[in-house]
């Protein structure tokens, strides 16, 4: 047997597939992986079927049709007022997962240090790792969920190539204010790092607030990636469709490691997606109320029970405190309650790498309203 160095040693099965998996053979409600328990919008399935029978089943240009990006860059235009080139800006990528992939191997050298925030989705850090970077982390409190600025700010040096940001948050539901914009702003303009911002749940903003993107901050735009999945946006996680907004200057970096990776993504897809914007134009702004609503079912469902609601302003995920139910740590708690309740959540720690255990618990709500009313009955009969 010839000898194999495993490039990411530290990687097992990821805590998703897990608790999914789990999920299935206890033939428990799965709140754990993040999607939704619907489908897209039967005129989006029937745009891309239609993009397939008008002969859109070849390879799209690398960045994406150009139609397609025009589009794109109407949306954030009106729904985040940013000024982006469809031709030099955008670039259309198969996921958000392919996408801060690409980005992270344009940005990162051997030997550069990357500051993640935890807890975190977990793709980043193997892909600094594959690009012979260091991780470097900085952990949110977990009784506030606030980001610790000062203890970030001690963390930049000169070896610092990025900071990666994710708002709204997964696991955690927070959503950057200009405040944590500002924060930020004023760490990199001391530094030569680079930001990646995670904006996949952009469109799940809660109680009157407005997302705020990376790109919408004078000083960070520069030197910024928007991360966007159109998985959370149109229910389509399985079709595994995103795109990269970002200066021309670091576009067109992107696009050299992006054309040998995938070289282009699905076509049908892109196709399909467009005609539906052009359909469509007010989806992202009923998303946000679309899942309030559902946020605001599972926690009134919930009211009353031993579990602690903590805040949720974005995505769709509640996260839960179990303190002093049990002397399980969050891991354990999970995997017996999928067992022997019948419902399947993430523990928090499994997002953090030191594994430290918390009394936090993740669920996801882009369920039906009866799958939701059925897990938080559940939870508060325990
Ligand atoms: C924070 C975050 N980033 C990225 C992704 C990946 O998105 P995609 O399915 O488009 O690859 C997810 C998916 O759950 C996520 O939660």
């Amino acid at each position: 047997m010839i000898s194999f160095q495993s490039k990411l040693p530290k990687v097992n099965q990821s805590i998703f597939s897990v608790m999914s998996q789990m999920a299935a053979t206890e033939n428990a409600l799965n709140l754990a992986q993040g999607f939704p328990e619907f489908n897209p919008p039967s005129a989006l399935i029937e745009a891309v079927h239609s993009a397939m029978l008008n002969n859109k089943n070849q390879y799209a240009p690398m960045p994406g049709y150009l139609s397609f990006r025009e589009q794109i860059a109407l949306k954030e235009r009106d729904l985040h007022q940013l000024s982006l080139n469809p031709e030099t800006e955008i670039t259309v990528v198969p996921g958000a997962t392919v996408g801060l992939f690409v980005a992270i191997q344009t940005l990162v050298n051997l030997g550069d240090e990357v500051i993640i925030i935890e807890p975190a989705y977990d793709c980043y850090e193997p892909a600094i790792t594959l690009a012979g970077g260091k991780t470097i982390r900085v952990s949110m409190d977990l009784n506030t969920f606030q980001i610790p600025w000062d203890e970030l700010k001690s963390k930049v040096n000169s070896k610092t190539k990025l900071i990666i940001v994710n708002t709204p948050h997964n696991p955690l539901g927070t959503v950057f204010t200009h405040d944590d914009w500002q924060n930020l702003n004023n760490i990199v303009q001391q530094s030569n790092a680079f930001v990646i911002s995670d904006e996949v749940y952009e469109h799940m903003v809660f109680d009157g607030n407005n997302h705020i993107s990376v790109l919408n901050i004078e000083g960070l735009k520069d030197r910024s990636i928007k991360v966007s999945s159109f998985g959370k946006t149109y229910h389509c996680t399985g079709w595994k469709m995103g795109y990269l907004s970002a200066n021309a200057e670091i576009t067109a970096e992107l696009r050299k490691v992006y054309q040998f990776l995938a070289f282009a993504c699905n076509s049908a897809a892109q196709a399909g997606i467009e005609s539906f914007m052009k359909i469509d134009n007010n989806w992202e702004v009923e998303l946000s109320k679309f899942y309030e609503q559902k946020r605001n079912l599972f926690r009134s469902h919930l009211q009353g029970s031993i579990w602690k609601m903590l805040p949720c302003n974005g995505s769709y995920f509640q996260v839960l405190s179990f303190e002093g139910h049990t002397a399980l740590n969050d891991m354990d708690y999970a995997v017996q309650l999928t067992k022997l309740s019948k419902i399947a959540s993430i523990p928090i720690s499994a997002f953090c790498n030191n594994r430290e255990k918390t009394n936090l618990l993740r669920f996801c709500f882009a369920k039906n309203d009866d799958t939701i009313i059925q897990a938080a009955n559940i939870l508060c009969n325990l």
